[in-house]
């Protein structure tokens, strides 16, 4: 499973990058909002520090609308996929733009159904939100779990991007289940790094160390 950061602040994608863990970023149009900042001028800056897959959403809510910001935000850098919602002008704006070679992330996945018709509009990746079906009471890692299956047992190639990650353990649990892709924010990325047990025995080789130093 591959990671990439969920968030359009520089700031952070270039902390997380330098550690070298990343292979790409989402955006959401809260996030860019978040940023106070011109859209175009963020993407280009995200696509300059990780070379990897970057999802800039749409804001469009109709086809035609769609598809043609997909078009303007493809020239923006090649590194660019365009985000749709998973809805009836997203699915239809997904299978134009893919046939015309242009990398979709459909998004706002909640069920395994909606994953298996974007799947068959062609979409390169698939995001299902693990935290906000937690949060309504249902099993959001099972649609992650039901998309891999579906995807290997039928074929397809589309990449499940496991989103709306909430905690280290939904990193650990989205692998487990099939995940191509855990897309997790700044604050949860620092969470699965530190533990305790980790700080507090680096303290006791410091001690050790300098003891045995001046003995
Ligand atoms: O990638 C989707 C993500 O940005 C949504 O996360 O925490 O707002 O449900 P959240």
């Amino acid at each position: 499973m591959e990671l990439y950061i969920d968030t359009a602040n520089v700031k952070e994608i270039k902390e997380i990058s330098d550690w070298g863990v990343l292979s790409g970023v989402t955006t959401n149009p809260t996030l860019v909002a978040r940023e106070g900042r011109d859209f175009l001028e963020v993407i280009k800056e995200i696509c300059d520090i990780v070379d990897g897959p970057v999802s800039a959403e749409v804001i469009s809510e109709d086809m035609p609308g769609m598809i043609q910001e997909g078009r303007e935000k493809k020239n923006w850098h090649d590194n660019v996929v365009i985000k749709l919602p998973c809805t009836p002008a997203g699915i239809g704006a997904c299978s134009v733009l893919e046939a015309e070679g242009i990398h979709c992330n459909v998004t706002l996945v909640f069920s395994a159904a909606q994953g298996f018709l974007a799947a068959s509009a062609g979409a390169t990746f698939v995001s299902p939100f693990v935290g906000r079906l937690d949060d309504s009471g249902t099993d959001g890692m099972q649609v992650v779990e039901d998309l891999a299956e579906i995807f290997e047992l039928h074929g397809f190639n589309t990449r499940i991007i496991a989103a709306s990650i909430r905690n280290p353990n939904h990193i650990t649990a989205a692998a487990l289940a099939g995940a191509h892709i855990a897309t997790v924010p700044y604050s949860v990325i620092k969470k699965a790094i530190l533990h305790p047990l980790t700080d507090k025995g680096l303290v006791s080789f410091k001690r050790d160390w300098e003891a045995a130093q001046q003995a």
